[in-house]
């Protein structure tokens, strides 16, 4: 099989496994002219971009796209995800908090009345994108029938923040912006007591932006699980595929699901820009650079995970990058676990054709750090 032409296409070439290894192996942080960005590979080298002081989210210069309309540029200049410092701290913990204070059976069975609920024939291609915004905008609170469109906005307006987005996308972006914000708004004047008011009462302490804040890290936590959590469920459908006898012991979906995110991670890099001069795995980086980090490529490390490459559902000690690291590691970690978990329960025992289907062909979303894959769409018969 070809090889991906650059670190940028690996996401979503059929298998970019062996394109990442040989960067491991040879080039574990090093310079790459055509893309003009470092390209940081190796357990070590993540490790240690990830949790350097000098790493930020964004670059100085640019905290928020220039490109962006006024309306996304709004939501985006609050988000947890896309800050540093004494602004990301305190979010961080209101959002932790937040998502901490759902548990495992309460997330799992709403995922599972939801799986039922979205049945039809379209279930493998849409219920990837539909189910996990529908099961965390219940959790914030929202009305259950403003939840596709809900999930339609937020999905416009993840492909609005894509580092290249064309002017379509950024001005859908900018439209799908302005519709979340309106929709937690009324939300919140709606509920005072519901879990989004119990969110804002978090963001209090951020003064006079608080109830800005709250309500663009609310959107953040439906953007932060649009592409992730439709990657998770389309790659962990496609291991059992290739793997029927996993599917005989569906008890063991939690540790299938850990496996398939090292293995086939559904966020495949993310980045970092250096705030200041600084040294990392003794190569020279500068104020400006921009890092591209291979989280998918870290997890088939040999120094992190032994015979990295075999897909291994009772691997002992296992050691993954998917989820980050550092100050800015994923808080939603086990909340996806649940809500996959539950999904894929409730799929595979309700609906033992639904592999098949997979089976019929399938394609990846067009990303440069995503792994998401898209299946056909059913044909009735
Ligand atoms: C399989 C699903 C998911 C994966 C693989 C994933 C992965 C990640 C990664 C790699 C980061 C760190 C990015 C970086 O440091 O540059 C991150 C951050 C974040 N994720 Fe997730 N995520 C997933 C689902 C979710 C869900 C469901 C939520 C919330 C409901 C969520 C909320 C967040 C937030 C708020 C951040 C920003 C944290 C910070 O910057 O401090 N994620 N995620």
């Amino acid at each position: 099989m070809s090889q991906p032409k650059d670190a940028l296409a690996a996401p979503t070439h059929p298998d970019p496994y062996s394109f990442y290894a040989e960067l491991v192996a040879r080039r574990p942080l090093f310079w790459d002219e055509s893309s003009r960005m470092w390209i940081a590979s190796s357990a070590r080298a993540v490790g240690a971009v990830l949790t350097h002081p000098a790493c930020r989210v964004r670059p100085v210069t640019e905290p928020v796209p220039r490109a962006l309309g006024p309306g996304a540029a709004a939501v985006f200049r609050h988000l947890v995800r896309m800050n540093d410092g004494p602004v990301h701290c305190p979010m961080k913990q209101a959002v932790s908090s937040f998502l901490g204070g759902f548990g495992e059976r309460q997330v799992r069975e709403e995922a599972r009345r939801r799986t039922r609920l979205l049945g039809g024939p379209e279930r493998l291609h849409s219920l990837p994108f539909q189910l996990p915004l529908s099961v965390v905008g219940r959790l914030l609170g929202l009305s259950e029938d403003g939840l596709p469109q809900v999930a339609v906005w937020t999905g416009d307006f993840v492909r609005g923040l894509a580092p290249g987005a064309d002017m379509d996308r950024l001005e859908a972006g900018e439209r799908a912006a302005h519709g979340l914000l309106e929709v937690f708004r009324a939300a919140l004047a709606a509920d005072v007591a519901g879990p989004l008011a119990l969110f804002a009462r978090g963001a209090e302490r951020f003064g006079a932006q608080g109830r800005e804040a709250l309500l663009a890290n609310a959107i953040g936590l439906l953007s932060q699980t649009h592409d992730a959590t439709a990657g998770l469920l389309g790659n962990t459908v496609l291991a059992l595929l290739g793997q029927p006898a996993l599917r005989e012991r569906p008890g063991l979906l939690p540790h299938i699901l850990d496996e398939v995110l090292r293995h086939d991670a559904p966020v495949q890099n993310t980045r970092r820009f250096l705030a200041e001069d600084a040294v990392i795995e003794g190569q020279r980086l500068a104020a400006g650079d921009t890092v591209l980090v291979i989280l998918a490529a870290a997890n088939r490390d040999p120094a992190l995970n032994e015979d990295p490459h075999r897909f291994d559902v009772d691997r002992k000690a296992r050691r993954s990058f998917t989820f980050g690291a550092g100050v800015h590691a994923c808080p939603g970690e086990a909340l996806v676990k649940w809500m996959a978990w539950g999904a894929l329960e409730e799929l595979l025992t309700a609906d033992p054709g639904l592999l098949r289907a997979a089976a019929r062909g399938v394609s990846y979303v067009p990303s440069v750090n995503g792994r998401i894959p898209l299946f056909q769409r059913e044909v009735r018969s």
